[in-house]
């Protein structure tokens, strides 16, 4: 069997370098690893106006922001195709025979959905839209008989709920779709990168993030200002590593060499962590230390934005030149599932010819 990837992001905003540690990195890697024979990176347009129906203007800036941002970190269009959800008709469709295969309470379940309802304030009054995106997310990876999904953690009730509704659709109507595996990073701590702030998670509306478009100087400010443990009054007292948005992120991105280059005097992370433990290690140092090693992640990264910047319709072509690919597959999806689910009609010969048969006798 063929292996397909297929992975999405919302376009609400700028992406940010939790989506880099979480997944961005490793879709670069997982592209340029040649193991997979197609690898479509959509911009879940679509999904993103579940819950912004009434700012369409923000999803549309953004679709263009996340494309800088993707190619930006070294996703190929010469290797994957990135589409524009809301372009692909075969999505809305699927979703519309997916949801005779799924329940309310079954839905109701979705722990995503469930903790996303709540975030929103949604409790009263959810979009009927917005509580079904599960199953127009199963129509997304099913859509490119995608059979690897690389997506953080969160995303796992949607990979249950795709898997659920493969087999359903294939035991009613004959083996047609393809079940997809979810790929979770490798690295734990960029599993959820927390803010800068400490909260949980890197959000736009708490403004503690740190985007992979920010200036060396935007991202230098941003660390210095970073929480660490508030209990780390002075260089000699013990400070606490778990929790530290500072060590979180230096798990995320610190490697062997940045040590050799930028801290000689020790050896390694676990080192730093020690001594930061007994105290005698200030905050200062530990954030120009991460500083560094954002740096050289990040510099390349500014360097390649500037490009792609600089030819935007270069960059409108790859996006629709994406999409017109990606439409071919869906296509091809969307007739075997007519023809599963007999609503091929005037593509099925041998039923037309019966019933030429049943009516003329
Ligand atoms: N729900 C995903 C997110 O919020 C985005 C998404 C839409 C997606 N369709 C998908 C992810 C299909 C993987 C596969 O990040």
């Amino acid at each position: 069997m063929k292996k397909i990837i297929l992975t999405a992001d919302r376009p609400t905003g700028k992406l940010h370098i939790g989506h880099y540690a979480g997944s961005l990195k490793n879709r670069v890697k997982l592209q340029n690893s040649g193991e997979y024979d197609k690898i479509f990176i959509m911009i879940a347009d679509a999904q993103a106006l579940t819950d912004n129906a009434d700012n369409p203007e923000k999803v549309r800036q953004n679709i263009i922001e996340v494309a800088l941002d993707y190619l930006s970190c070294g996703i190929d269009p010469q290797k994957s195709t990135i589409l524009i959800q809301s372009q692909i008709p075969q999505l809305c469709e699927l979703t519309f025979y997916y949801a005779n295969l799924v329940t309310v309470s079954r839905l109701q379940r979705n722990p995503t959905v469930k903790s996303e309802i709540k975030m929103r304030n949604f409790e009263a009054s959810i979009p009927v839209g917005f509580f079904t995106y599960p199953i127009s997310q199963a129509a997304d990876i099913t859509a490119f008989d995608a059979t690897t999904v690389p997506v953080g953690e969160d995303q796992k009730p949607m990979l249950e709920q795709t898997s659920e509704i493969v087999r359903k659709f294939n035991s009613v109507y004959g083996r047609t779709l393809v079940e997809p595996s979810i790929l979770l990073p490798d690295n734990k701590a960029s599993l959820r990168l927390p803010g800068t702030d400490g909260m949980a998670k890197m959000s736009k509306s708490l403004g503690n993030c740190i985007y992979l478009s920010d200036s060396a100087d935007q991202i230098r400010k941003k660390v210095m200002g970073m929480f660490t443990d508030p209990d780390h009054l002075r260089v000699a007292d013990p400070g606490k590593v778990d929790g530290n948005p500072v060590f979180i992120y230096l798990d995320a991105f610190s490697k062997q060499e940045h040590f050799d280059r930028y801290l000689p005097e020790y050896e390694n992370l676990d080192a730093l962590k020690n001594h930061y433990r007994r105290g005698g290690l200030g905050d200062v140092k530990v954030k120009k230390f991460l500083i560094s090693v954002l740096e050289e992640e990040l510099e390349p990264i500014r360097e390649r934005r500037k490009i792609y910047e600089h030819d935007i319709p270069g960059v409108y072509d790859i996006l629709k030149k994406g999409t017109e690919k990606a439409l071919e597959t869906a296509s091809a999806t969307m007739s075997r599932v007519k023809d599963a689910m007999k609503i091929n009609y005037f593509e099925d010969r041998q039923f037309i010819s019966e019933q030429i048969k049943k009516y003329s006798e």
